[in-house]
């Protein structure tokens, strides 16, 4: 059956396409939103994708298999990323990986008996400061044990994963739409070089400015 988007995700895709030099720059927010809509990434998903951009489906296919946040097969209603990286590991997230394996029912890489969550395993989320954590769809929950952990996941399947997220979630650093926020640069000063350093380094000069004994 073919792919096609709904007419407000249509349009949005038509707003991205306006953002970006070349349609194919286009093609991860797009994909993100047919995602969004089918739940994974089909076969039909990236012939439509493909037409929509005017790419070959080799380079749609290139892109949605280099991306681990792209699904290639169903997911369940909420994907759990657990993250297995030194900082997390060494803060108890084979405890949570091994508790959550037991919750589901699966083992990382499957899905819940009952369709609810899909279990996957993570490199670094880059938030080693507030480790363990782990993400549930869009959006990390941080410093877990497994009691914060199991009081997550009852709220998802009791009230909702928006309820989950208004409690527990860190709070959003990017407004998907509007693109990561920018922080502006700062100068950072060199660091001090103490008296001895600097007496040292004139004393000797540098290798290109000594003249060398045939000058
Ligand atoms: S190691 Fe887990 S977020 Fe970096």
């Amino acid at each position: 059956m073919t792919f096609a988007l709904t007419p407000d995700r249509d349009q949005k895709a038509d707003e991205y396409l306006t953002r970006y030099p070349s349609a194919r720059a286009a093609l991860l927010p797009v994909l993100w939103l047919c995602q969004e809509q089918n739940g994974w990434i089909s076969p039909e998903v990236i012939d439509f994708a493909a037409r929509r951009l005017d790419l070959s489906t080799a380079a749609v296919k290139g892109v949605v298999t280099f991306y681990t946040m792209f699904h290639q097969a169903p997911v369940g209603d909420h994907v759990v990323w657990v993250c297995r990286t030194l900082s997390c590991d060494l803060r108890g997230a084979k405890a949570i990986q091994e508790h959550l394996e037991g919750r589901f029912g699966c083992h990382a890489g499957g899905t819940s008996t009952n369709g609810k969550f899909s279990l996957r395993k993570a490199e670094c989320l880059a938030a080693c400061g507030q480790a363990p954590m782990v993400q549930i769809d869009d959006r990390y929950y941080e410093n877990l044990d497994l009691g914060q952990l199991d009081r997550i996941l009852d709220t998802i399947e009791r009230d909702g994963i928006e309820a989950a997220v208004e409690r527990f979630a860190t709070e959003a650093s990017f407004d998907p739409d509007a693109g990561p926020k920018a922080r502006p640069l700062q100068s950072v000063p060199p660091p001090p070089v103490s008296k001895e350093a600097a007496d040292a380094a004139q004393g000797s000069g540098t290798s290109t400015d000594k003249p060398t004994e045939d000058e």
